[in-house]
């Protein structure tokens, strides 16, 4: 085989694994939750968490536990980014993944960020990562069903291109929109005092349970193989800027009370 063909070949083959679609939320949707946590920070939580990441903003840092999917060494961070357990139970009545889960790798998070004998580099760390995981666990299909992984073995089509239910739900929906992550968390619903108490009320547990529950309404939006187009963005995507907008908000509450 000559040798450009070679490497055409192994190009098809990366391009069919679905290699370029492994960014939860798309890097709009964190960046979006980052930047909407950022507005919501206290003055001195914001100082904190400035000199701890270097400058760097929470937008920037929302899509490192993706970056990190690439290196062997983080191998162990990729049962991080989802939970799935049976619609009818709550966490931890079935045993949980001894490889670790969403639920879990919130909780690490938080310990490291709460341990007086963390190190800066370890405290930079779990900032990056509960960042991206907050957004995650605000994706519906990151609560989903085991069996479908989530929504990503279920086929469908986007407009006139193949995809699958959990890609529409991680990027298609964001990507067909255009706005870009500073245009859409500058125009988010506008919330009052009370609303935003709501939404920063309750636990980890308790907005795992609201995402599986936009889940199940999720998996009856869709057959397999449907089309779905401009229908599907009028009836789901105020869904989609709603759960950034509260990932956002909350991830602002869990940082404030940590660092704040
Ligand atoms: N792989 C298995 N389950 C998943 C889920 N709910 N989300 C993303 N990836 C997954
Ligand atoms: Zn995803
Ligand atoms: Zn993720």
């Amino acid at each position: 085989m000559k040798l450009q063909y070679k490497w055409l070949l192994v190009l098809l083959v990366i391009s069919l694994s679905g290699f370029s679609s492994d960014y939860d939320w798309g890097m709009t949707g964190h960046r979006v939750t980052g930047q909407i946590a950022e507005n919501y920070l206290t003055k001195k939580a914001k100082r904190k968490i400035a000199k701890l990441l270097d400058g760097q903003s929470l937008a920037l840092v929302s899509t490192f536990a993706d970056e990190i999917k690439s290196d062997e060494y983080y191998k162990s961070y990729g049962p991080w980014h989802y939970v799935n357990f049976s619609f009818d139970k709550k966490y931890g009545e079935e045993k949980p993944s001894e490889y670790g889960d969403l639920v879990q790798g919130v909780q690490k998070c938080i310990a490291t960020l709460q341990d007086e004998n963390s190190t800066k580099t370890t405290i930079a760390f779990s900032i990056k990562m509960l960042v991206h995981f907050i957004g995650d666990l605000h994706q519906p299909l990151h609560v989903g069903r085991g069996e479908d992984k989530g929504g990503n073995d279920i086929q469908v089509r986007w407009f006139r291109e193949g995809s699958n239910l959990h890609r529409v739900w991680d990027s298609e929906m964001l990507d067909y929109y255009g706005m870009s992550y500073t245009e859409l968390s500058v125009n988010m619903n506008t919330l009052s005092k009370e609303q935003i108490k709501d939404i920063q009320n309750g636990t980890t547990l308790d907005w795992v349970y609201e995402s599986q529950k936009l889940a199940k309404q999720v998996y009856v939006s869709a057959n397999v193989g449907e089309k779905l187009s401009y229908k599907y963005m009028y009836d789901y995507f105020p869904i989609v800027r709603s759960q950034l907008q509260k990932g956002g908000i909350r991830l602002a509450k869990i940082l404030n009370d940590i660092f704040g």
